[in-house]
């Protein structure tokens, strides 16, 4: 059981580069209507550093929040693209916000940002009173831009949430906070999705969209039953922006409707660990989430890896 807890800032930052399907079409053997078709990718964001990335959108999310960076007892930076082998990239955030307590990276890939949410309120059970939950990524590093098959997919950006514990009822008394989650890896699948030091990413494309589908449709399920949550209780489902049709195929299956699914791939491609939560925050930027909402968010990606949260939303 975690405390009850509240997100009481979030914030978003996207490179100010737009490299738009047509721009794309300039260089590659694609087209427009093949990527939307396909994926429901129109344009994405590309540039900057992931600890430039992380750093401003903690910092909307701390300016939303009127919370000082001294009283932030942790930091979790969820990325697959650490500026750097070592540091871990969450310690430059940390100094350039000025923040205390811990800094840790987390890198579970696309699913990256849930387990780091899963992580923070675990952390509040333990003591923490506010912790920072970031995603972050430039996955325009270690993209092949003269691939076809993965240059039109991914791309950069970052977006933070405050969680801060409250007081009150626990969630599984009707307060605001976790409710239940599901956590898992098969890295007998971990070829599918690859990526070597200094090289770029390469993915058999097919299967990892089948499995996509089952496997958010299943830890989803998991999640939602392990909080005794029916699924027509959902007010938003937040799930991994890798393409539209693995965002419909799995609300399909779940039984939930396209006008309670956050997407924002459309503007933004995948961005990994950054996904769910600039989904999440446009979300919440287009007032979509009230207090005592039912969100459930969820990823999946390289590993391969998943995990689903089922929160009950105060601000
Ligand atoms: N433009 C035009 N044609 C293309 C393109 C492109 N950009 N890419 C592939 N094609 C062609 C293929 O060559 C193939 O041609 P062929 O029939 O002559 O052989 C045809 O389109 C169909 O190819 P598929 O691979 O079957 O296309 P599919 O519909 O599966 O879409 C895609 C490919 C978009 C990659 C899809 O499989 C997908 O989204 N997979 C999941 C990816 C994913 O979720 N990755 C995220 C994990 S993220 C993480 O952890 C970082």
């Amino acid at each position: 059981m975690t405390p009850p807890a509240v997100v009481t800032g979030w914030g978003t930052a996207l490179p100010p580069t737009v490299v738009t399907n047509h721009d794309l079409e300039q260089r590659l053997d694609t087209s427009d209507t093949w990527i939307v078709e396909r994926t429901g990718i129109r344009e994405r964001h590309v540039g900057g550093t992931v600890a430039g990335l992380a750093t401003e959108a903690a910092a909307a999310a701390l300016e939303r929040a009127g919370t000082r960076p001294q009283d932030v007892d942790m930091l979790l930076l969820a990325t697959t693209t650490p500026d750097e082998t070592v540091p871990h990239t969450s310690s430059v955030v940390h100094h350039r916000l000025g923040l205390s307590g811990g800094a840790m990276d987390v890198n579970a890939a696309c699913a990256g940002f849930v387990y780091a949410l899963v992580t923070a309120f675990g952390s509040l059970a333990v003591g923490a009173r506010r912790v920072l939950v970031v995603g972050a990524e430039c996955l325009s590093r270690i993209t092949d831009w003269d691939d076809r098959g993965t240059a039109v997919l991914f791309a950069d950006g970052a977006a933070a949430v405050l969680l801060e514990a409250t007081g009150g009822a626990d969630p599984l008394h009707g307060g605001p906070g976790l409710l239940g989650y599901d956590l898992g890896a098969d890295g007998s699948a971990h070829d599918l999705l690859v990526c070597p030091h200094g090289g770029t990413m390469s993915m058999d494309g097919r299967e990892v969209f089948r499995r996509a589908v089952r496997v958010t449709v299943d830890s989803a399920t998991a999640a939602l039953c392990r909080a005794k949550v029916p699924v027509e209780d959902v007010a938003l489902f937040v799930p991994h922006q890798a393409n539209l049709r693995i965002i419909e195929a799995a609300g399909s299956r779940l039984g939930i409707p396209a006008e309670r699914t956050a997407v924002v791939l459309d503007r933004t491609g995948n961005t990994s660990a950054a996904s769910i939560p600039l989904a999440l925050c446009d979300a919440l930027a287009g007032s979509r989430v009230g207090d005592g909402d039912i969100v459930l968010l969820s990823g999946f990606g390289a590993g391969m890896s998943w995990a689903s949260a089922v929160v009950r939303w105060a601000s």
